[in-house]
């Protein structure tokens, strides 16, 4: 919990709208319990003419607000518009009635989110995994948030043939606007949806899937090829998949660097990516029978000091496996 002094500044910030007010308001929104700090406030300055009800309401619209925009917030619906985005190709391919999908690495912050969205547009299975657990209490608050986003404005979710006021009954059969770490396993179960930490290779009853969906994932799969043999096995003929992959340096927030190719100049420099080129992945996928499409969203040449600077495997690298910097693979299983 942050002291009355960070409190008092982000109140501050807002109602007078001094330049630390992003800062303060970040710190605010990084503490899970938001709405709790915004009780404290509450209680703590009521008697205080400064600081009216009016002003508190203020803080709390722009902590929506701000949350609302930022792509990084785990609960924002911002970020899950964008991850739908990236979705979209797909999206119109797949018949998500009844469909089983799956968000592999799902992450720890809002692992719930997507395959919630899935699940109202139709889908009756969904399975969320990763390797690390979810952070629940964050988690949660996605989840909640993301019901009532569809509650609220159910037309801008919808993905599918279902209607908007269907995908509210659903997001309202949901019953998770006030879920939490220790409810929050039954009303997954109650929806449909799996959450498993560990490996997909052990991950036992996935079959068939219809549509896989990975975000910022395939880089930081170590064992790569073990994964796409058992995509390969547990997605049903025809059925689809989606990955967005970041092939760009991932280390630009830990540590200064020249260019988004730094990972491939030195050894030691991996923040965790597996190094793969969007080529090395095609050709995995080709491997084991996926028909794959590519759409690129950032494409950006290295310069010739940049291809001489790169490790000896990846000088010969082509143009294409340098400058795409990020991409979204659309794979289908043979029929
Ligand atoms: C950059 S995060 C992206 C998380 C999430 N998709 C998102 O966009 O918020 C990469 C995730 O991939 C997960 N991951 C890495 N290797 C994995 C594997 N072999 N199986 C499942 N998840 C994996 C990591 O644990 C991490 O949560």
């Amino acid at each position: 919990m942050f002291g009355a002094d960070v409190l008092f500044s982000a109140l501050h910030a807002v109602v007078f709208g001094d330049r630390q007010h992003v800062k303060s308001l970040k710190k605010l929104l990084d503490e899970p319990d938001a709405e709790q700090i915004l009780a404290k406030l509450k209680s703590d300055y009521r008697n205080d003419y400064k600081f009216s009800w009016r002003y508190l309401d203020q803080l709390s619209q722009r902590i929506d607000e701000i949350n609302n925009h930022n792509v990084f917030c785990p609960f924002a619906a911002k970020r899950n518009q964008l991850y739908l985005n990236l979705l979209s190709t797909v999206l119109v391919k797949v018949n998500l009635e009844g469909a089983r999908v799956l968000d592999f690495g799902c992450g720890k912050d809002a692992p719930f989110s997507l395959a919630a969205i899935l699940l109202a547009n139709g889908a009756s299975r969904a399975f969320a995994i990763d390797v690390v657990d979810a952070d629940l209490p964050m988690a949660c608050r996605a989840l909640s948030r993301a019901a009532t986003d569809m509650v609220v404005r159910p037309a801008e979710w919808r993905l599918s043939s279902r209607s908007a006021a269907d995908i509210r009954a659903r997001a309202l059969a949901f019953d998770v606007f006030d879920v939490t770490p220790t409810t929050v396993m039954p009303a997954l179960a109650a929806m449909g949806l799996t959450h498993s930490v560990g490996s997909l290779e052990a991950c036992a009853d996935l079959a068939p899937i219809d549509l896989v969906m990975s975000v910022s994932v395939l880089e930081h799969v170590m064992d790569l090829p073990a994964v796409v043999a058992t995509f390969a096995r547990v997605v049903r003929p025809g059925g689809y998949m989606c990955h967005t992959v970041d092939f760009s340096h991932h280390g630009t927030m830990f540590a200064a660097h020249e260019h988004q190719w730094q990972h491939l100049t030195d050894e030691t420099l991996r923040y965790g990516v597996n190094r793969h080129r969007l080529s090395d992945m095609v050709r995995l996928f080709a491997a084991v029978g996926f028909d794959v499409e590519i759409e690129r969203h950032i494409v950006v040449p290295p310069d010739a000091a940049v291809r001489a600077s790169l490790l000896p495997q990846f000088r010969d690298a082509s143009d294409d496996d340098l400058a795409t910097l990020q991409a979204t693979l659309v794979c289908r299983a043979p029929c």
